[in-house]
């Protein structure tokens, strides 16, 4: 089923066309600006007061989102005619039965919503249902289980090391670790058990994939002119994770051709599957001509901001078009990068400074998120820089960030 929205109008009158974010970061924050632009009427749903997002739509509320009571309150009294999740920790099967009751549209889908959610469901779906290539992996619910996983005398494929373990629900690398030997094995089941979002117990152990690169292939869901759903694919972004966290990416990354046309088939299945309208952030492994899916976040993904200057319509954009029913157009408008600047400081206020140092690289911009309390590795920031090749694009904007110095106030 696609969907158009009515007509688009006034905001606050009876003929808006009202968006509802769960989860209001910096991702969202972009969105519900784009949506803005539209005339849409916004609704910027966070767990605390003065989120990004929450600072720029017309309506804020900050609820638990993984409260399913909670959740179906705020929309029924909201009545948004679209949900757009933001984050995974959302009480998702009340979305799903939101949906099937018609009270509400979820992007891109509630069943997508809830399939990427946590790692179990999306890898069983990719790897299970759909056949396609990943790392080896085990669901493990005890030390015990995860030493056998990787002995392999469990009964399944011994995965073996180096390895992998993530909490199954978590996401920016927390609670996730390399395992090089037996003498990990306690130590990265103990920092899992502290990372995970929700303390139920349960990792995945992935092989590890001894990748040339990786990319996030931005997958676009959107309707054509014949009014049926079509798939386009920006440019692959490359990127660097630090532990799990995005530190830096650009577009476009070089890729061998095979490699690029397995990445595209890869991430048609997966989001073919999921459906709905949007931007999904397909997360691959590439060695040589070979390629591993990963995962992928059925919403904009952190290491796209970079196309908030390498596209004529960044990933933000091509969101709120695509689950407006609007045409996109996913060009590139020149190479770039991104770097991330981190607070560098616990504190529940900031300030910032040398931007005007950053500014002066030429090519660049910088996006300060306002979240209102700082953490030393939170992401506060990021630099954005185009040039003529992303090498040196990646120069400018890892020289830019360095020159923003977040301080406590
Ligand atoms: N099986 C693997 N083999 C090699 N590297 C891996 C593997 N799994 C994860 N990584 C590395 O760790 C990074 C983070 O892993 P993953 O994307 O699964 O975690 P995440 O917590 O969901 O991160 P994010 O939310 O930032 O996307 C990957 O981008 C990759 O660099
Ligand atoms: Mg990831």
């Amino acid at each position: 089923m696609t969907f158009t929205t009515k007509p688009l109008g006034t905001p606050l009158s009876a003929a808006a066309t009202r968006v509802m974010l769960l989860g209001s970061g910096e991702l969202g924050k972009e969105v519900l600006i784009a949506l803005q632009r539209l005339g849409v009427e916004t609704i910027a749903v966070d767990r605390y007061e003065n989120a990004p997002g929450q600072q720029v739509a017309h309506h804020a509320h900050t609820i638990t989102m993984s409260d399913p009571v909670a959740l179906r309150a705020l929309i029924e009294r909201e009545k948004p005619d679209l949900v757009v999740p933001e984050i995974e920790a959302l009480a998702t099967p009340e979305l799903q039965a939101l949906e099937s009751e018609g009270v509400v549209r979820v992007i891109p889908t509630a069943r997508a919503a809830r399939l990427t959610m946590d790692r179990e469901g999306i890898r069983r779906l990719a790897a299970e249902t759909l056949g396609l290539p990943t790392s080896p992996y085990v669901f493990c619910d005890s030390l015990a289980q995860l030493q056998a996983a990787i002995d392999g005398s469990g009964g399944g494929p011994a995965i073996g090391y180096p390895c992998i373990v993530k909490p199954v629900m978590s996401s920016s690398g927390k609670g996730q670790s390399r395992i090089d030997g037996p003498a990990d094995v306690q130590k990265a089941w103990d920092y899992a058990m502290a990372g995970g979002r929700v303390s139920h117990g349960r990792v995945i152990v992935e092989g590890f994939i001894d990748f040339d690169y990786e990319i996030t292939l931005l997958t676009v869901r959107s309707l054509g002119a014949n009014g049926a759903v079509q798939t386009s694919f920006c440019a692959p972004i490359g990127h660097v994770q630090v532990k799990g966290d995005y530190v830096e990416s650009w577009q476009p990354m070089p890729m061998d051709a095979a490699a690029l046309g397995s990445a595209e088939r890869i991430a048609k299945a997966v989001t073919d599957d999921l459906g709905g309208q949007g931007v999904f952030g397909v997360e691959l492994f590439v060695k040589g001509a070979d390629v591993w899916f990963s995962e992928v976040s059925p919403r904009p993904h952190d290491t796209g901001m970079v196309t908030m200057i390498t596209q004529w319509q960044s990933e933000f954009e091509l969101h709120a078009r695509a689950i407006l029913g609007l045409p996109v157009d996913v060009s590139l408008k020149s190479p770039g990068a991104s770097a991330v600047i981190y607070g560098g400081v616990d504190a529940k206020a900031l300030q910032f400074d040398g931007v005007a140092d950053a500014l002066r690289v030429p090519g660049t911009d910088v996006r300060l998120f306002g979240k209102p309390e700082s953490f030393e590795r939170r992401r506060m920031g990021v630099a954005l820089a185009h040039d003529t090749d992303v090498e040196r694009a990646r120069v400018k904007a890892k020289e830019a960030a360095a020159k923003v110095r977040p301080k406590a106030a």
